[in-house]
């Protein structure tokens, strides 16, 4: 008998691990994407909707795109990692001869709480930028609390930082939104780096999947080869880091983590804003703290692969 596919919003910074992402949900018949929400971080967001609305069509995707927030809730935006991801948002690639269409009507917090009311039960809030959006949607209906599935987020760090020593990007980029999610009654899990930087996509296997992935695979290498180098030349990483493809692995190979369960707190003043730490209380976050990367990694270039 088969299971009906899990339903996905993907809210999200694109970015070059952001395109990864979407390119493995798209490889995955096992999961649904529901919409694609747009927010700012690896870029401004109106980069980052023109980045998702490039990607569906590039990939052939068909959700609808949404547009969100341009800032945080209460600072100024922060400046975009173009030495990771370029100054398009996407490795600097060529994005000229497609005419996009513009966005999707409703604003990005306003189609997660019709969706997610949509679809009582049904739907996995997928976050893999800053959390702006779904802390806007939780303030406008706390009800989708209790009517989500669940919500997994790339973000946080328990050991080093990566914009700070202290602080991981999506959280940093707004730690009050990421400290409105995190308190909410719902069932967050965190793929935080102590996880995500284990999960390499090697540029050997990267050129491996070019050659063995059909489409998919050689625009994995392309798209990938700028924010490779900046691997390479601030962490001396023969590769690139996963990050975003790790939380939808979490949805899909959940025993290639080790999970543990502790309430988590957001800083949101000083030099350590934007780190999250363990915290007293009774309301536990599932954090994916231990990941077998190199199997990950595998598990991506082979579920791209044998999708083209
Ligand atoms: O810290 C890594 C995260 O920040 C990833 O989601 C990356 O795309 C950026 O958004
Ligand atoms: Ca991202």
């Amino acid at each position: 008998m088969s299971v009906a596919p899990r339903l996905v919003i993907l809210d999200t910074d694109p970015g070059v691990d952001d395109a990864l992402a979407l390119l493995y949900l798209r490889a995955r018949l096992d999961l649904k994407l529901l919409a694609i929400t747009t927010v700012f971080g690896n870029a401004d967001v109106e980069t980052t909707t023109r980045n998702a609305l490039w990607l569906r069509a590039r990939l052939g995707l068909s959700a609808p795109v949404h547009p969100g927030a341009a800032a945080p809730l209460s600072r100024p935006r922060g400046r975009a990692p173009v030495h990771v991801h370029g100054e398009n948002g996407l490795g600097d690639i060529d994005l000229s001869g497609r005419d996009l269409p513009p966005p999707d009507a409703g604003a990005a917090h306003d189609r997660i709480v019709e969706l997610v009311r949509a679809y009582p039960g049904a739907v996995t809030l997928v976050a893999i930028g800053p959390l702006s959006n779904l802390a806007l949607a939780l303030r406008a209906a706390p009800d989708i609390a209790g009517l989500v599935a669940g919500v997994t987020i790339m973000g946080g760090a328990f050991g080093r930082g990566n914009v700070t020593p202290y602080a991981e990007a999506n959280i940093h980029n707004d730690p009050e939104a990421a400290a409105e999610v995190l308190a909410a009654s719902w069932p967050v899990t965190l793929v935080p780096l102590d996880a995500t930087m284990a999960c390499v996509l090697t540029d050997t296997a990267a050129h491996d999947l070019a050659r063995d992935g059909g489409d998919a695979g050689r625009f994995a290498l392309e798209v990938t080869r700028g924010y490779a180098a900046a691997y390479a030349r601030h962490e001396g990483l023969d590769g690139c880091v996963l990050h975003d493809v790790a939380a939808l692995v979490s949805l899909t190979a959940p025993e290639l983590f080790s999970p543990r369960f502790a309430p988590v707190a957001v800083t949101t003043e000083g030099e350590r804003a934007g780190q999250t730490a363990w915290a007293a209380g009774d309301s536990p976050t599932r954090v994916l703290l231990g990941v077998d990367g190199p199997r990950l990694a595998e598990h991506f270039g082979q579920a791209i692969a044998s999708a083209d």
